[in-house]
């Protein structure tokens, strides 16, 4: 690592009053600061090859002791220059590159008393500028006096252009399960514009009415069909809120300012701190082409190394199938009775007549773990394994489920030898039904559980309203919790899949076993609601996975649901061609895949299930070839275990032909192409099964063509010739 440290410490205010310019590497992008006197809040303002990205306030509204903390003047002035290369464990490209410059500001009191009321404090604020965006945080440090410290508010705000261009969603501190709006931003945050409002099991808390969530897409056009593209988010969201963003009353939708998750006794306090403290990083990615936004690794890069050193092999990237789609599709539930209203502590559930329609038995596990081995998928997600479905939802109560007592029917231990002998493992199912505090006490013991019967990893669930009552899915509390799980877990060797927690923030970099996150409207949706629209998974990588990877569970080939239940599925439909569900494998980055539809369902159509099977989850490289939000993606990614690249293009619902070069490919090599595409006539509502599989033999020299119908995709694995 080289790192030079500029230091400077000068005690004279006047000499560092004023402005200060940091600019990024390759000098495109300009950052200015300004701290102008005590009376006025610091500002910043963010500049690429001169043209304003944004600009805004500064500053969290701070308290220790009853005392609101003064610290108005720059007292010192840091900076460093960073340039540097780390290996993730698993990740969209091999090695990544941390290129910055920084500079931190050490904020204080001048010379004298403050004003009565106020104490006198340090707070400095970090500055890290790289070529495709900034990111800054706020520090507390150590000092004389400040230990425990309030947030009462935060101050830093965005000004954008009249312009721009918004795809959000509406504030929410309890889920982001919603589909994306697209309006122009001055007129973003009404929840009237939000197409198909309903967010399923979640429980909607709006803050006040037009805020808006992160991460936030703009588009901002310039001079000369030119524009910017920005994404606003935050990296390494720990022991803090999560940050929403509230338009500022007078400025006619032009200036989002941060709004934190409300904590219980709102609106006295958002955090608590205790001194040394940080904030996450508030993030502004930044680039004039959307497959560049798409690539960015700054949220990444500002993330901590990872905390779990030596022996990472257990870390396995993988895809699964579950006894879970057929849940959602109504082929079978999740509970093993009719009956409600149990007391957990005083059930017998062997006594419960059953309904017979519960989908995880021990035969049926057994079907599951047999078309894994056959298949070659290394586990098998069981849902609904164990008692409290009966009544798991919607009554906010503390007990539910003891994570360790399996249904009459599922026996344990039997399908704990069945899968070992089929060399598969099973995977671990956690719904909290939103009892953090029932979850956080019986934790140890589901851990050994686990551990006991040979799981190596989990699905946790956040459905519901959060106990304890008056905390939020987004909230500090929540943020801690969800670190606190993947820290146990990483203790253990396990590894997770978070649904319903707060959206990632690359934490994923510091503990590398927790594979993914839901905190999206993710495919279920297609099963169970309006759904998601052609155009849904097109915005999803600038958005929700600019934080980290997504369990979205692509992959389902029987589009029409009616298929699996006329009567309850009422002619729900996944909105999307089946060609186009392969293609997500490529588009959605995640090292966790499932292969999400039935057993029968794949059986019925081997030749596309050849590629669910062939495609890696763990990746040497990446090239996002062509991108716009809310209309195409176009990815190519090469294996990191052999040489064979892949490539994934999808689109909304207009059809279009995507031409891709195979300049990316090694000179001199020939691969074998298989293309999954649409058929000619295939269409997401009309005619969604309906593909083509062809094979050619090309080289970096050949140009694919791929034709993507309406709402659909196209999946190509080019495999060296060996
Ligand atoms: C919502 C999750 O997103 C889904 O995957 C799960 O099946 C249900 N909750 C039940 O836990
Ligand atoms: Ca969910």
């Amino acid at each position: 690592m080289r790192r030079f440290l500029a230091f400077l410490l000068l005690l004279c205010l006047p000499l560092l009053a004023g402005a200060q310019t940091l600019h990024s590497p390759d000098g495109r992008l300009a950052l200015r600061v300004v701290v102008p006197s005590p009376d006025y809040l610091p500002s910043y303002e963010l500049r690429r090859d001169g043209k304003l990205v944004t600009n805004g306030l500064l500053g969290l509204s701070l308290e220790t002791n009853g005392q609101h903390i003064a610290y108005r003047s720059i007292r010192a002035l840091d900076s460093a220059r960073i340039d540097t290369t780390w290996t993730p464990v698993w990740g969209e490209t091999r090695a990544i590159r941390c290129q910055y410059h920084e500079l931190a500001l050490t904020l204080g009191e001048s010379a004298g008393p403050p004003p009565v009321g106020l104490i006198a404090g340090t707070v400095v604020v970090r500055f890290r500028l790289f070529n495709d965006g900034l990111g800054f945080r706020y520090e507390v440090p150590a000092q004389p006096g400040i230990g425990a410290v309030r947030v009462r508010s935060e101050n830093t705000s965005f000004r954008f252009p009249d312009t721009a261009t918004a795809w959000w969603l509406p504030g929410d501190y309890d889920t982001n399960e919603y589909p994306y709006t697209r309006s122009p931003l001055a007129e973003a945050g009404y929840r009237s514009a939000v197409r198909a409002p309903e967010i399923g099991l979640q429980t909607p808390t709006a803050p006040d009415d037009r805020t808006l969530q992160t991460p936030l897409l703009l588009k901002v056009p310039l001079a000369g069909k030119r524009n910017l593209y920005v994404s606003l988010h935050e990296a390494a969201q720990v022991d803090f809120p999560a940050m929403q963003l509230a338009f500022e009353p007078t400025t006619d939708g032009k200036v989002l300012r941060a709004h934190l998750t409300n904590g219980p006794i709102w609106p006295q306090v958002f955090a608590y701190l205790q001194t040394p403290a940080v904030t996450p990083w508030r993030t502004i990615v930044v680039s004039d082409k959307a497959t560049d936004l798409l690539a960015s690794k700054l949220i990444l890069n500002l993330n901590e190394p990872s905390k779990i050193t030596g022996d990472v092999s257990w870390i396995k990237p993988q895809k699964f199938v579950g006894v879970w789609w057929e849940m959602h599709v109504n082929r079978s539930k999740w509970s093993y009775s009719d009956s409600s209203n149990l007391k957990l502590a005083n059930t017998d559930f062997s006594k419960l007549k059953p309904h017979n329609r519960h989908g995880a038995t021990t035969a049926n596990v057994k079907k599951y773990i047999d078309f894994a081995a056959k298949h070659g998928f290394p586990s098998v997600l069981v849902e609904g394994w164990n008692v409290g479905w009966e009544d798991w939802y919607g009554n906010w109560k503390e007990e539910v489920f003891d994570f360790v007592t399996p249904y009459p029917d599922f026996d344990v231990k039997e399908l704990q030898q069945y899968a070992a002998s089929k060399k598969v493992s099973l995977i671990m199912h956690h719904e909290t039904s939103g009892s953090v505090t029932n979850y956080e006490r019986r934790l140890p013991a589901a851990l050994d559980f686990m551990q006991a019967h040979g799981y190596p990893a989990v699905k946790t669930g956040y459905v519901g309203r959060i106990i304890p009552r008056g905390e939020h899915h987004d909230g500090q509390w929540m943020s801690n919790h969800f670190v606190r799980v993947a820290e146990e877990m990483a203790k253990r060797k396990l590894l997770i899949d978070m649904h319903e927690s707060v959206r990632p923030t690359g934490l994923h970099r510091t503990w590398p076993n927790w594979l993914a996150s839901e905190a999206a409207r993710g495919n279920e949706f297609n099963a169970w609601s309006q759904g998601n629209t052609p155009a849904h998974e097109t915005i999803l990588p600038f958005t929700r996975l600019m934080g980290g990877p997504m369990d979205y569970t692509p992959g389902i080939f029987q589009i029409k649901l009616d298929h699996w239940n006329k009567d309850a599925n009422q002619g729900r439909a996944v909105h999307t061609t089946l060609a186009k569900q392969l293609a997500l494998y490529l588009t959605m980055y995640s090292p966790l895949q499932m292969a999400a539809d039935l057993p029968e369902a794949y059986e019925a159509r081997p030749d596309a299930f050849q590629f669910i099977k062939d495609v890696p989850v763990d990746w040497a490289d990446t090239r996002y070839l062509t991108a716009e939000p809310g209309e195409y993606i176009t990815v190519a990614r090469q294996d990191k275990n052999s040489p064979d690249w892949y490539i994934g293009a999808i689109t909304n619902e207009q059809p279009r032909e995507q031409t891709v070069r195979l300049d990316f490919l090694p000179k001199g090599q020939q691969f074998e192409a298989t293309i999954y595409a649409d058929a000619p006539d295939a269409h997401w509502d009309t005619n969604p099964m309906a593909y083509r599989i062809t094979r050619q033999k090309v080289t970096s020299k050949s140009v694919l063509k791929l034709k993507l119908a309406p709402g659909g995709g196209a999946a190509v694995r080019l495999a060296a010739r060996r």
